[in-house]
């Protein structure tokens, strides 16, 4: 039997598997335009079981199975409407569901959530995002765009935009467009920035550096309108050579202090009097839901390509079900896979509040070498470096080992 294969990060698929799969979407969407009934999944279900809220991912994972001839059971408020209010755990509820269901879409608060879901059922496993971790399938979808609107990703230019801290969609996008050669521009607010692990990631593993427009010396200024903040004129001077301008919305719901969150917002946004300034042929993303950061009024603009985005996000997860169940194949490297190798560091700790290591209990601290800084360990879970002072041991740094699952 083949290996289960689950999606919890975009680098758990080959470059060749991202290639495959856009060519697999591109004919689900010509069976999709010409109205044919697909019956690829038929006898098969799907359950999707979200913990946070969600529109599209969940929507159109759910319509992509029914596309495909397959069924559908799904958990829209799984913190309140399954046994997780009855403080059932992650690893029980997937080992419970995996027997409703052949395949499960999954969407959590906890960083690492998903990739523990997935160590805990023999189905396949898909991340619809993990807390401010990654957004794997948001990914495939926004690459797949960009090469359809603009035939290539290799050399375009990307912009990054907004809260690149805890938005999990440009964690993903970021290696994503390393990968395939973008290059890279980053738009954040003060106190948003890209995180360490992921820029240390970009810059060993894929040797991207980032432009960065983050680090903004002053604070902002104080919101007083008509005046642009320091961000603005930041991206004024670079907005006439973009390719590609990806808006994120700042994540209130992750974070305490509300009021950071509209000066943060007012900081980048996406206006008319801004596109003015865009290249003509500019594509303007955005996974969506928006805030104030992208305006209605430039929906009407050609270079406005997020609902086009969305529509595509049906063939693409409709070709990564397919593919993850097995029913279509993709030409893989032939590599063999490693087995993980955990690292042993008892007095190691990861730093990270929302990593799933802080809630779910039974689950034991795991950690690996970085993708990043070489020499350094990293949370087998949620991907984040550990600072040396919480490595007091030095031993991540020496002993290299197998351990037991
Ligand atoms: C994103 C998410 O949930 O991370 N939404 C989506 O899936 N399209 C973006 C967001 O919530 O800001």
């Amino acid at each position: 039997m083949a290996k289960k294969r689950s999606l919890v990060s975009i680098n758990d698929l080959y470059d060749e598997e991202i290639e495959g799969l856009f060519t697999l979407a591109d004919e689900m969407g010509l069976a999709l335009k010409r109205r044919e009934m697909l019956d690829l999944c038929r006898g098969m279900i799907m359950a999707t079981l979200f913990y946070e809220p969600s529109t599209r991912t969940r929507l159109s994972f759910e319509t992509a199975m029914l596309r495909l001839g397959g069924m559908v059971i799904s958990v829209a408020d799984a913190m309140k409407a399954s046994s997780a209010a009855k403080g059932e755990s992650i690893r029980d509820t997937v080992r419970v569901v995996q027997n409703y269901a052949d395949i499960i879409v999954m969407r959590h608060p906890a960083d690492g959530s998903t990739k523990l879901a997935a160590h805990n059922t023999d189905v396949p496993l898909v991340s619809g995002g993990d807390g401010t971790h990654e957004h794997p399938t948001q990914t495939l979808c926004d690459l797949y765009t960009i090469r359809r609107e603009k035939e290539s990703i290799k050399g375009m230019r990307v912009a990054l935009c907004g809260d690149l801290k805890y938005g999990r969609t440009v964690h993903s996008l970021a290696y994503g467009l390393a990968r395939f050669g973008a290059k890279l521009v980053l738009v954040a607010p003060l106190g948003f920035e890209m995180p360490p692990h992921v820029l240390n990631w970009l810059k060993y593993r894929y040797n991207c550096t980032p432009e960065t427009y983050c680090r903004l010396d002053e604070p902002l200024p104080a919101s007083t309108s008509g005046r642009r903040s320091a961000a603005h004129l930041l991206f004024d001077d670079v907005i006439s050579d973009i390719d590609v301008i990806y808006l994120t919305r700042i994540q209130r719901e992750r974070f305490q202090t509300k009021g950071e969150a509209e000066a943060a917002e007012e900081s980048y946004s996406m206006n008319a009097a801004m596109l003015k300034k865009a290249k003509s042929d500019a594509l303007i993303l955005h996974p969506l839901p928006r805030q104030a950061e992208l305006s209605y009024k430039i929906d009407e603009d050609r270079r406005a390509g997020y609902f086009r985005q969305v529509a595509y996000g049906v063939m693409v997860r409709m070709a990564l079900v397919a593919f993850l169940l097995g029913l279509k194949k993709i030409k893989a490297p032939k590599t063999i896979e490693a087995p993980i190798k955990f690292v042993r560091a008892k007095n190691a700790r990861c730093a990270n509040e929302k990593c799933i290591i802080k809630s779910a209990e039974g689950t034991q601290p795991r950690f690996v070498k970085s993708n990043g800084t070489p020499g350094a360990i990293q949370c087998y879970w949620c991907d984040q470096e550990i600072p040396s002072e919480n490595d007091k041991t030095g031993l991540g740094r020496r002993q290299v080992g197998l351990l037991p699952d």
